[in-house]
């Protein structure tokens, strides 16, 4: 499929990227999780777990302490930006965040290796203030697990070429990829 000039195909490509990412272990699968916060927008780096074409979700995991768990409580929108370097391709994909913990969790829980699980628990928790730079511990706490499906209703996708770029959009609502000025 010419991806560069089928807007349908463009959005394959960009789920086959997200997908690959998540699955491939490498540095692609880190994205900016942008949220809404009392005082204006915030961005942070989350690493993809999952990405589930049919179903539309993109998944990460994070501590429940951690500031992006209250905002997403409190207004779900949020979006993923990913940059896929190979593809010269920018992929925005916007949506609404579904929070799960306890036991609605526990499979993603049962994924996380040993080592990882000190991401989620410590004290005090991301984000504290502390009186050194090693005044911290972390140990594991699963009830400070979560794992978040963002569902997308939308993905805003612009490749890059020398010889003219691309910009496509497509929307949940009507199932459509439109080309946008890039
Ligand atoms: C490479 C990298 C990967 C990260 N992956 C995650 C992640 O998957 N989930 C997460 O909650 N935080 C992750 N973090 C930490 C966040 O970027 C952020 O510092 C932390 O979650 C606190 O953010 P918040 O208080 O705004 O929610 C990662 C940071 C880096 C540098």
């Amino acid at each position: 499929m010419d991806w560069w000039n089928d807007a349908d195909a463009l959005l394959e490509r960009s789920w086959e990227c997200m997908v690959r990412a998540a699955e491939d272990g490498t540095a692609h699968r880190f994205a900016a999780l942008a949220t809404i916060g009392a005082e204006g927008p915030e961005a942070r780096t989350v690493a993809l777990r999952a990405a589930d074409r049919k179903a539309r979700t993109l998944s990460f995991t994070a501590d429940i302490l951690s500031r992006k768990i209250p905002q997403l409580r409190a207004d779900p929108r949020a979006e993923l930006l990913f940059w896929f370097p190979d593809e010269t391709l920018q992929v925005r994909a916007r949506g609404r965040a579904l929070i799960r913990e306890g036991p609605e969790a526990e499979h993603a829980w049962r994924r996380v290796p040993n080592a990882s699980r000190l991401n989620f628990g410590g004290h005090p928790a991301t984000g504290r203030a502390i009186s050194g730079p090693d005044a911290f511990s972390k140990f594991p706490e699963r009830d400070r697990f979560a794992a978040i499906d963002l569902l997308v209703d939308a993905v805003d996708m612009v490749a890059l070429r020398a010889d003219g770029h691309r910009r496509a959009l497509w929307r949940a609502d009507s199932g459509r990829v439109a080309w946008l000025a890039p």
